[in-house]
């Protein structure tokens, strides 16, 4: 028999990398709590409440049965990807077309993330990352031993980043620069003329910027902007998006990326690689959500509008707590520094102590101290739940 330490001793260093996502540990805490009996509100995890939308969901059934079943090309079906360029091209309003030829389809964000980091960091590169941000954009960078260097969003500037602090941390070995706006977990969005301030300094040094478009679909009460607008930049972006955030599509696990021939060409290759292709009949759901009605996408943002009003509304009226209006996203990332400095602590007294599951904002990185992330892709009542259950447990926290 193997002790612990003789099995440890199979594994790689960079394995030792590997962080691992706080929602995932916090939803099997806050089960194994349901499961001895509590109730327990859940606002830990990002994924949209509702159902996948009808007309996707024939689409994907229909697939199955016209045996769609086989493998698909590595970068996806052709027809899927023309779709997915002309989408992307019509929704940003870009003037110059996407070619099919630079998407690649995967089998979420996350995938695609991990193949287009893969592909162009060496060990000892430098990534650029807003802070606090998306969990796996520093572990992917680490675990190829690159090195992530965070630049802080600012809660003073709702959420956004600082600019100066980005020129600054700018260096010869910055290979990469990751946005993601509108962000998770902040819920903060890139204002058009942040987005030009970081193009001039991308074209500048030269660097590639990678913007995780997901929440595009989640942005209340005004335009989204995207980088890729910048279109004379276009050879040095990666735009990524997915469906799994605007259509209520987690759980089939469908994202892509345009990029840069070169880029699109090695992404491919990881896909060959290792998962070899998306499942075909979910690339044909895919272009159902892509081509049918946007009602659909349109009525989940607009209940997750009214949901983000009242849930702000209702943390600023708990003493001591402080909440930024987040204009996107579906995520608000209350201050409770004054409540106690030790967010991850609050968190777990949170769940022990009231039965709300929500994350501590430092899961998301150093900048995230002091914060709390709430997910509020979920009912008025479940929210006002959780409200009332935080308002009558904080004044309690043991500090
Ligand atoms: C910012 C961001 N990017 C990418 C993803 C990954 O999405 P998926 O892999 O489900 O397409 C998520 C999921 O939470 C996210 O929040």
């Amino acid at each position: 028999m193997t002790t612990l330490e003789q099995q440890y001793d199979y594994l790689n260093a960079a394995v030792s990398r590997l962080g691992s996502e706080a929602a995932f540990e916090v939803l099997g805490r806050a089960r194994a709590l349901q499961e001895a009996g509590r109730d327990i509100v859940h606002l830990e995890v990002g994924e949209p409440d509702f159902d996948t939308p009808a007309h996707i969901k024939t689409a994907g059934k229909a697939a199955i049965d016209e045996n769609f079943t086989h493998y698909a090309p590595n970068p996806g079906i052709m027809e899927f990807r023309r779709v997915i360029a002309d989408y992307a091209t019509r929704f940003r309003g870009l003037k110059t077309p996407y070619d099919a030829s630079g998407v690649v389809v995967a089998p979420g964000a996350k995938q695609i993330i991990w193949n287009v980091l893969s592909a162009v960091l060496d060990p000892g590169d430098e990534m650029l990352y807003a802070d606090p941000a998306y969990p796996t954009y520093a572990v992917c960078a680490s675990y190829l031993g690159a090195k992530p260097v965070p630049v802080r969003l600012l809660e003073s500037k709702q959420w956004r980043l600082d600019l100066d602090e980005l020129a600054a941390k700018v260096t010869p070995r910055t290979k990469v620069l990751i946005i993601n706006s509108p962000s998770n977990p902040t819920g903060g969005v890139l204002s058009r003329e942040d987005l030009a301030a970081i193009a001039e300094i991308a074209a500048k040094h030269r660097f590639l910027i990678l913007t995780d478009e997901i929440y595009c679909r989640h942005v209340y009460g005004q335009k989204f902007e995207s980088i890729t607008q910048f279109e004379e930049l276009r050879d040095r972006i990666v735009l990524v998006d997915g469906f799994s955030k605007a259509y209520a599509m987690t759980g089939w696990r469908l994202g892509y990326c345009i990029a840069p021939p070169q880029v699109a060409k090695a992404a491919t290759l990881m896909a060959n690689n290792t998962y070899a292709c998306t499942s075909t009949f979910i690339q044909k759901a895919g272009i159902a959500a892509l081509t049918g009605p946007d009602e659909p996408v349109v009525e989940m943002r607009d209940i997750f509008h009214k949901r983000r009003d009242m849930v702000i509304a209702g943390l600023n009226d708990i003493p001591n707590v402080t909440a930024c209006m987040p204009p996107g996203a579906f995520y608000a990332f209350p201050n409770i520094s004054k409540v106690t400095p030790d967010d991850k602590r609050l968190a777990s007294y949170l769940l022990e102590e009231a039965g709300v599951a929500l994350l501590g904002g430092s899961c998301f990185g150093d900048a995230g101290a002091g914060c709390l992330r709430i997910s509020y892709a979920s009912s008025i009542d479940n929210l006002e739940e959780a409200l009332r259950r935080m308002r009558v447990a904080l004044p309690k926290f043991p500090g």
